[in-house]
């Protein structure tokens, strides 16, 4: 696919009227409802603001990056959730937290297993956002249920398929609601691509190729020298990294999965390809750090990106940054980490209505991007994440969509497309209103897609087809 600047005029956006409607801006609405009768890709975004009967009381257990992702919903929609309880093991994390939401002491915890203890006798609040790192969550979110919490858990739910199925038999047994954190399906560009499927824009789905392209910096941060580079730390690169494919796909497709094979290795980022007389650390007077593009010094000093991990102090010195850095796991050689996670991953997999996927995962793009091609009997779509055309088989006839989310009223500048705080929105709704439907992905289904990653997997290291279903 060209790029979109290649496919998506300005121009031809505007001729093929593809404009975004919310349901709070009245004053587009005309215009809109003019551009939708000629361009059938038009559709309706919900508002960002949660209409709820009550301000709902949230517990952030594990107050990183995710977990700063969702609490802001709360400040930037005063009255729908408040913080009242933190958990981190991180001294600094849970302070700036706690401190921003003025949580006493009481309510200030350094492991989760303190927050469920002190939960025994009550809980302290409506709702446990587990933003914990992967191997947490199945135990907090079990827990939580058993407590009376209904639970937001991020992604990947758990490490393997008997903990999945275990939150799903819990999630049954205690009625709460759960949801896991697929925030792409709340993301414009991908409600727009499953709501043209829907609507059969492209007649049935026959086949479905989609590629995740991630940023080489970006692998080498969080899959080589970061919290996600070992499968056994973590979860398998499949899952950790790409259970959103998986479950977008699914969601697609709208039937289970029933065999999955796969391919991939860690090639590059391993010790073959560690230069000669190169230290462990870029820190340590690496005498190829110059010319090297994984050069620590350069990522988190220098261009100050991906530093997130690091608890920079504000309005930190080169040099506090470089003592940081080198007491960090981020200044190791990315050819000297113990990481496993493989740079490339090909999936086939094939699913009960007939539907045949060509799934893969680059990890050494120049781009972060998902590329999405759907064939259906009547059409076909093809993305870049951005935006996406649809050309009819029968005419030939093609149209475009794309949606400027910084002109779009909540969904403005936020995480995944507006994804991370329209979860939010739509988990406070069905806790409020304690209907799970009103989540766009339901428990079943995230197990369903953690269940094809655990099967690509098990095929990459046996070499075999595994069977899911059927
Ligand atoms: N939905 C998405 O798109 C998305 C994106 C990135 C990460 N994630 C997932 O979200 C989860 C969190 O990722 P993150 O980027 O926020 O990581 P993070 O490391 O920034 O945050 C995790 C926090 O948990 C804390 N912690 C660790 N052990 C703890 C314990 N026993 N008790 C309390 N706190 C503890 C850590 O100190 C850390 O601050 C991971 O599972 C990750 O895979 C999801």
């Amino acid at each position: 696919m060209q790029s979109r600047k290649g496919f998506l005029k300005e121009s031809m956006l505007a001729e093929a009227g593809c404009l975004a409607e919310t349901e709070t801006v009245a004053k587009k609405a005309s215009a809109e409802k003019s551009a939708a009768v000629d361009n059938p890709l038009v559709y309706t975004m919900r508002p960002m603001k949660a209409e709820l009967s009550r301000e709902l009381t949230v517990a952030i257990v594990g107050a990183g990056g995710r977990g700063n992702a969702y609490q802001h919903y709360g400040r930037k929609y005063r009255g729908t959730m408040k913080v009242v309880a933190v958990v981190d093991t991180n001294q600094y994390r849970l302070d700036k937290m706690a401190n921003a939401w003025k949580i006493p002491a009481e309510r200030r915890f350094h492991d989760y297993r303190e927050l469920l203890a002190a939960s025994a006798n009550g809980k302290l609040a409506d709702i446990l956002v587990v933003t914990l790192p992967d191997h947490l969550h199945c135990d907090a979110t079990i827990k939580g249920m058993e407590l009376g919490y209904d639970v937001l858990v991020e992604k990947p739910m758990a490490q393997s398929a008997k903990e999945c199925l275990a939150m799903l038999a819990k999630q049954k047994e205690t009625g709460r609601i759960v949801g896991v954190c697929h925030v792409l399906r709340y993301a414009a560009y991908f409600e727009a691509i499953k709501s043209a499927v829907d609507r059969g824009l492209i007649g049935e789905i026959m086949s479905i190729q989609h590629s995740e392209l991630v940023e080489k910096i970006h692998t080498s941060n969080s899959y080589v020298r970061g919290n996600w580079r070992n499968s056994k730390i973590a979860t398998p690169m499949v899952i950790s990294k790409c259970c959103h494919d998986l479950d977008l796909i699914n969601w697609f497709i709208g039937t289970r999965c029933t065999h999955a094979s796969a391919e991939g290795e860690l090639r590059y980022f391993c010790a073959k390809n560690r230069p000669n007389g190169a230290p462990a650390r870029c820190t340590d007077g690496c005498p190829f750090e110059k010319d090297c593009i994984y050069s620590a010094l350069k990522i988190y000093v220098k261009r100050r990106s991906w530093t997130d991990p690091l608890d920079l102090p504000p309005k930190a010195t080169d040099e506090q940054v470089t003592k940081i850095l080198a007491a960090s796991p981020y200044s190791r050689c990315v050819f000297a980490c113990d990481n496993d996670q493989p740079e490339q991953y090909a999936a086939a997999l094939r699913f009960e209505n007939g539907v045949s996927v060509a799934f893969s995962y680059e990890g050494l793009s120049p781009v972060g991007q998902r590329r999405t091609r759907i064939i259906g009997t009547k059409g076909m779509i093809e993305g870049d994440g951005i935006g996406f055309r649809l050309t009819e088989l029968a005419t030939g006839k093609s149209r475009d969509w794309s949606m400027k989310i910084q002109d779009v009223p909540g969904y403005e500048q936020q995480g995944h497309g507006g994804g991370d705080l329209r979860l939010m929105r739509d988990f406070l709704m069905a806790v409020d209103k304690r209907d799970p439907s009103l989540l766009t992905s339901s428990l079943e289904a995230s197990v369903e897609s953690h269940l094809i990653g655990f099967a690509c997997e098990e095929s990459r290291l046996t070499g075999k087809k595994v069977k899911i279903h059927g």
